[in-house]
């Protein structure tokens, strides 16, 4: 191919089948169903069982992907993990995954841009491969948030879940594919979202672990207000830089925090609820997991057909945004 785009040549998701509702959650804190729902969107979550760590989740989505490729582990050449839970300080998530799925010859690294990561890997990813280093790229999107989320603290608990999701990249033809992207950072505000314990600034001591260092920590409503006017400047700038305008836009796969953001975002690109994927209600915020679990459960639910303009948009911890726009490139019965 002399000339071509970046595009998604395969595409699966895990998720753990352990499902925790919001009525179980009431029972640990002072919460409700009827308060999570209304103010989240939220009504369950699936959590890894105990032996299950981000790597498991992500090798589970990795194979789902490669078979959708219909490509061989030995043919990756890079393993991209975006996460913000890997399994270990070091080595990353990617090197495990690597070792289980056996893709002797890739290269292998994680990548964290909070809930965002997902967006940023595959962004990442595709430069790999217009940069002419490499032909097979796969992302994956892995959490187990579970793991760093205070059971006590009602203000974060109730949002979060575990599950993974992956792409393949791979050269397609010129016009489908990744047709723009848009990231960002505001480093400013870092700590309106943290996970202050266990890194070289309060490293894990017995008074860190006293003081729930080691857990999530989150102002909840800084987050939400960056939240909205970052995916509604992001998703508009994307489009831009893809010259296309609000009506070209066929489908939305929106990070899933909080169905209130979600709506904000949808109505600002004046989408009806059928063009916007929403699944938070089984799964909660998955961070980097939740943009590639959403789109495979769209396109398999065939809500994504050849030629359309999908756009993705994120936010999360950093504060960081991301959104790109991808005019589909494999045919429904590829999928
Ligand atoms: N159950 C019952 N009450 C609760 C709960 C709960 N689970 N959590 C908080 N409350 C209480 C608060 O204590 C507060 O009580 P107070 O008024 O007596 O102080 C009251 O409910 C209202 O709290 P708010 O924070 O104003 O509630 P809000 O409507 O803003 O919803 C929420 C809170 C859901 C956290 C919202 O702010 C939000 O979604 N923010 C964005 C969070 C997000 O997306 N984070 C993920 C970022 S991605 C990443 O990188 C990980």
């Amino acid at each position: 191919m002399k000339n071509f785009s970046v595009g998604i040549s395969g595409i699966g998701s895990y998720v753990p089948d352990k499902v925790v509702t919001n009525d179980d959650l009431s029972k640990m804190v002072d919460t409700s169903h009827e308060w999570i729902v209304t103010r989240t969107g939220i009504e369950e979550r699936r959590i890894a069982y105990q032996d299950m760590a981000t790597s498991d989740l992500s090798t589970r989505a990795a194979l789902n992907a490669l078979e959708d490729a219909n490509l061989k582990p030995e043919e990756i050449d890079l393993i991209i993990v975006a996460t913000v839970t890997s399994d270990y300080a070091l080595p990353s998530t990617a090197c495990i995954v690597q070792k289980n799925i056996g893709a002797v010859k890739a290269a292998a690294f994680d990548l964290n841009a909070g809930c965002t990561g997902f967006v940023y890997a595959m962004i990442t990813g595709s430069n790999f491969i217009k940069a002419g280093i490499y032909k097979k790229v796969l992302v994956i999107g892995g959490e187990t948030l579970s793991r760093i989320v205070n059971w006590r603290d009602r203000n974060t608990c109730v949002l979060f879940g575990d599950g993974a999701g992956a792409c393949v990249l791979e050269a397609c033809e010129e016009g489908y594919g990744i047709i723009s992207s848009e990231l960002g950072s505001d480093g400013d505000n870092y700590e309106f979202l943290i996970q202050p314990g266990g890194g070289s600034k309060e490293p894990a001591r017995i008074e860190s672990i006293a003081k729930d260092l080691h857990y999530i920590q989150m102002d909840g409503r800084e987050v939400f207000k960056f939240a909205v006017r970052a995916m509604e400047n992001s998703s508009i700038r994307a489009l831009e830089l893809a010259n296309l305008d609000l009506e070209d836009l066929d489908f939305l796969v929106p990070h899933q925090a909080n169905i209130r953001i979600i709506d904000s975002a949808r109505k600002k690109l004046k989408l009806p609820e059928e063009k916007v994927y929403v699944n938070l209600n089984k799964y909660g915020n998955m961070s980097s997991a939740s943009i590639p679990v959403a789109l495979d459960e769209a396109i398999k639910k065939g809500k994504i057909k050849k030629g359309d303009n999908v756009l993705l948009v994120a936010f999360g911890a950093g504060l960081t945004w991301g959104s790109l726009v991808l005019r589909w490139n494999k045919e429904d019965e590829d999928v």
